[in-house]
């Protein structure tokens, strides 16, 4: 019975445990989870969803309070237009955030940062070459480009001294939509250096519609698979959502796939960023408590906790404060719902806005809690206390019971 230590993934002449933690924003994969992937030997993703709030908590930095001086006076106004995000200060805290943790990084594994191009923030092409940029300048080892993959993103970075060098894959749900963005990146002349495969179990917003329960990750997985063989595109492929024990990654890997990407089973390991008692709340998860919902103002269903705050919450949107979700007309759909439950309910102190979510701000206090379909399973994965309460898990253990275990098995700690 093989386990995934039998297995590497290869790049070039690296060598790698083919294990990647994937990016969870807002500072869910924070850098300590990160870096201890690397550490042995895997790939872990830090995230640069909402950097600016993650440099400020992470180095006291001021970049949200100075964006909220700035545009104090627009507060109380629908119209959010004006609210933009200044280049260079964007620049700096990515800067910050990815500098800092590539300096702090040991062992032989590598460090990547997720990139979610649906963070349009009211200038999708600046904001994003301006974050891709400076996290190459910063030393990171890759980029994996997501959520929202729009076409032309090697060519925003194309004339940067590091194109060629850093490893830069992005994360699609189906052939079509990689057949699309090779088709469209061509003329810069750089494939990708491996392509994540999500299927619709996995946490975050999905690359699928509301019907995603008819996908299934070892199809699409296959069908992936079996067209660059045909066209001979050695691209590593990395398949994620719902690989919850090292059996099932070694059924991928020994379909050729070079890794798997995993994160759930991290959302309870000490590293994450999640506070405690949240991720208690991961490990009391039920199956009948978790749902996929269309509360995202992306326009991507997302799988959360039923018992999440950010549901139903009405609060006033704070774009001036972050603002990422703006499109490039400077809107967000949750704008709209909350202007349109303010004028349905005059003189309401509190509203419930229920279709959509204010997602910068419920993720940036974690109030958002989003997790692959088998978070119920966390509570096998972990012993209970005598106060009911289970045990956190290091992110070691985690990833070595990845790495090590056979026969469909899932060590709890001593
Ligand atoms: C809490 C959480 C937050 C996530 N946030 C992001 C994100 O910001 N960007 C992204 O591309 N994927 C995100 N994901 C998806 C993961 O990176 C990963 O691909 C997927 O969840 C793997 O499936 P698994 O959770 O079943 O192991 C998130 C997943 C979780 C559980």
């Amino acid at each position: 019975m093989k386990s995934v230590d039998d297995f590497r993934l290869r790049f070039g002449k690296q060598e790698l445990v083919p294990i990647v933690i994937g990016g969870m924003g807002v500072d869910i994969s924070t850098a300590e989870l990160a870096l201890e992937a690397a550490r042995l030997g895997g790939i872990g993703h830090i995230s640069d969803a909402m950097v600016n709030t993650v440099a400020d908590r992470r180095f006291n930095a001021k970049f949200v309070k100075d964006k909220l001086r700035q545009y104090k006076f627009n507060v109380a106004n629908t119209d959010k237009s004006m609210v933009r995000f200044d280049l260079g200060q964007l620049a700096e805290a990515t800067e910050m955030h990815v500098g800092r943790t590539m300096e702090a990084k040991s062992g032989d594994g590598l460090i990547f940062v997720n990139c979610m191009e649906k963070l349009t923030m009211n200038a999708p092409r600046e904001t994003l070459r301006v974050r891709m940029a400076a996290a190459l300048d910063a030393g990171i080892d890759g980029i994996t480009l997501a959520a929202g993959l729009h076409l032309g993103s090697f060519a925003l970075i194309e004339e940067h001294p590091r194109f060629r060098d850093a490893k830069l894959g992005i994360i699609v749900s189906s052939l079509r939509a990689l057949q699309l963005f090779l088709r469209k990146t061509a003329r810069c002349k750089r494939l990708p250096d491996y392509v994540v495969v999500e299927g619709p179990l996995a946490g975050g917003h999905l690359g699928f519609g509301m019907d995603w329960a008819q996908y299934d990750l070892a199809t699409i997985f296959g069908e992936i698979h079996r067209y660059l063989q045909a066209e001979q595109l050695a691209i590593p492929l990395i398949p994620a959502g719902g690989i919850f024990t090292g059996s099932d990654a070694v059924s991928f890997l020994e379909q050729g796939a070079a890794a798997v990407q995993v994160a759930t089973r991290f959302t309870v390991s000490k590293e994450c960023g999640l506070p405690e008692d949240v991720k208690q709340r991961y490990f009391e998860a039920s199956e009948d408590t978790i749902e996929v919902n269309q509360i995202s103002p992306t326009g991507y269903p997302m799988r959360m906790l039923s018992n999440s705050p950010a549901i139903g919450d009405g609060i006033r949107p704070n774009c001036e404060a972050y603002g990422y979700l703006l499109d490039s007309t400077g809107n967000c759909s949750y704008i709209s719902a909350y202007n349109r439950e303010v004028e349905a309910n005059p003189g309401v102190k509190k509203i419930s806005v229920r279709d959509k979510t204010c997602l910068c701000t419920q993720m940036r206090n974690f109030d958002c809690w989003t997790c692959g379909h088998y978070a119920y399973r966390l509570k096998d994965t972990a012993r209970q206390l005598p106060d009911g309460s289970y045990g956190l898990l290091s992110a070691e253990h985690i990833f070595r019971d990845y790495q090590f275990s056979t026969d469909g098995k899932i060590k709890a700690p001593e």
